[in-house]
């Protein structure tokens, strides 16, 4: 059941001194691979950080959050076609990347992996550690590794709350 996969993902924020094998990880990139996109125009492009120079700029680039250093990966899930707006007024581009990064970080849980969606970094400090073509933005980073803590009770809304049929 897709519930039970959903269920294993949480926000990891420390991880194992551990590696993550080639094989793990290119089923992560498939995962993402596999994402829909707007007219299919799979906007994006993945940077695999696993160099342990780059990833020791990561913490100061993410505004000092140790634990994305601390990860053996980070992918830089990065997007381009910025202009393309969809007729509901959204852009494809943020969206697309997005759907993309979720399915990173699903596959991970599934592989016993954890992960970070990452919102609080630099646009242009990282733009330039990847070498980052212009037309492009990082739109979200996913330090990947095995997580060192046990996930926590989380307090989620109720759908009572959040869903209504029919009208608003
Ligand atoms: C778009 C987005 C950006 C986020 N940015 C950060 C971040 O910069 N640092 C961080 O520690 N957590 C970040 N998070 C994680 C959220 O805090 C977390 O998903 C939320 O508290 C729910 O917890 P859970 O992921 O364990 O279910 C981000 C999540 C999303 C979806």
């Amino acid at each position: 059941m897709i519930l039970e996969s959903i269920k294993k993902r949480f926000s990891v924020r420390k991880f194992k001194d551990k590696p993550i094998a080639k094989e793990k990880l290119e089923a992560i990139l498939e995962a993402a691979r596999l994402a829909p996109s707007a007219r299919n125009i799979q906007p994006w492009h993945f940077v695999v950080i696993d160099d342990s120079q780059k990833r020791k700029q990561l913490t100061e680039i993410c505004k000092g959050q140790k634990f994305v250093a601390e990860a053996p990966v980070t992918i830089a899930v990065c997007a381009t076609n910025l202009d393309y707006k969809m007729t509901c007024g959204q852009s494809a581009y943020t969206i697309d990347a997005a759907i993309a990064g979720e399915h990173i970080a699903l596959q991970a849980a599934e592989l016993g992996l954890g992960t970070c969606w990452i919102g609080a970094f630099y646009q242009d400090k990282m733009a330039e550690l990847i070498d980052l073509p212009k037309d492009y933005r990082v739109v979200t980073l996913l330090p990947i590794g095995y997580p060192d803590i046990k996930r926590k009770q989380r307090i989620l809304k109720p759908l009572k709350e959040i869903v209504s049929y029919n009208s608003y």
